[in-house]
């Protein structure tokens, strides 16, 4: 039995991974706003670290964390929050969890990217530079001289950036910690109904084509985190694989 810490484990792609892990005989601690394992507000430094000192108080080995916390790019949402959720709140509860990660000998991290990387045109390659540096103020800054929506892929973009940059460092896979991203398509959760439900980005929830002509389930998302959590993935790191039912593919077909 392992022990996964999911954040956003409360609803959607999350809760699925929760559950998934649960079947399967793991041990899963739930970090989210509310109706979870541990209750932290992973938008601020401090609830942050309150995430974490929470996971602490019930284990002491983590072998593996799933950052699915996050708030998407719709019309009214703050744009510095969804810096502070998507980045900063992902990596975190990931970076506060190292020593843990890293005493289970064989730890994994699946960071929560989107096809809306390589799929979604012009969105602030401003915002996911400054998340890199680390600098949350300056991100949070440049975030807010533009729109949610353009920010939304930019913290995924800098997630699976991260993946493939200090995921490779002394403290991750040095440490015996794989560290990868998956960049789901248009995922069924309650976050996508959110979108259909905006008065100005609904009509665009459906326009991305797939080759399996629907939408994808939490449940197909959460088998590949689980996947890529266990010891099958055991070579996989660094790497940002695309589950969106061919979108990728489909529109970037000669980039591999
Ligand atoms: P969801 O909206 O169903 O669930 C997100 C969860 O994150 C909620 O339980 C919410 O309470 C929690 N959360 C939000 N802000 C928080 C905060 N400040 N502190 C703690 N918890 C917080 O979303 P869904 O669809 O399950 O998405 C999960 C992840 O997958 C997100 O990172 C999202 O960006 C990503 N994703 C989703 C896609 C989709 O089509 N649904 C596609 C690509 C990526």
């Amino acid at each position: 039995t392992h022990t996964y810490v999911v954040s956003g484990a409360a609803s959607g792609i999350g809760a699925a991974t929760a559950s998934l892990l649960r079947e399967q005989g793991h041990r899963v601690i739930g970090v989210d706003l509310r109706d979870s394992d541990v209750t932290a507000d992973l938008s601020t430094p401090e609830g942050r670290a309150g995430a974490v000192l929470g996971v602490r108080a019930l284990t002491d080995v983590v072998h593996g964390v799933v950052p699915c916390a996050g708030v998407a790019g719709l019309t009214g949402v703050n744009p510095a929050l969804v810096v502070s959720v998507n980045y900063f709140g992902a990596l975190g509860l990931v970076r506060g969890l190292q020593p843990e990660l890293a005493a289970s000998g064989s730890g994994a991290v699946v960071l929560l990217a989107s096809n809306s990387i390589t799929c979604q045109p012009g969105w602030a390659g401003d915002v996911a530079d400054l998340c890199l540096t680390d600098d949350e103020q300056a991100a949070r800054g440049a975030a807010a001289a533009t729109e949610a929506v353009q920010v939304y892929p930019a913290t995924k973009a800098a997630l699976a950036w991260w993946a493939r940059r200090d995921g490779l460092g002394p403290d991750w896979i040095g440490s015996g910690i794989r560290v990868n991203a998956v960049a789901p398509g248009l995922i069924a959760t309650p976050m996508t109904d959110r979108l259909r439900a905006d008065p100005e980005l609904g009509a665009f929830a459906d326009s991305y084509p797939t080759a399996i002509q629907r939408p994808g389930r939490p449940e197909e998302v959460a088998a590949t985190i689980a996947f890529l959590l266990s010891d099958a993935a055991s070579l996989i790191v660094g790497s940002v694989l695309f589950v969106d039912g061919g979108t990728d593919a489909m529109l970037h077909p000669e980039v591999p």
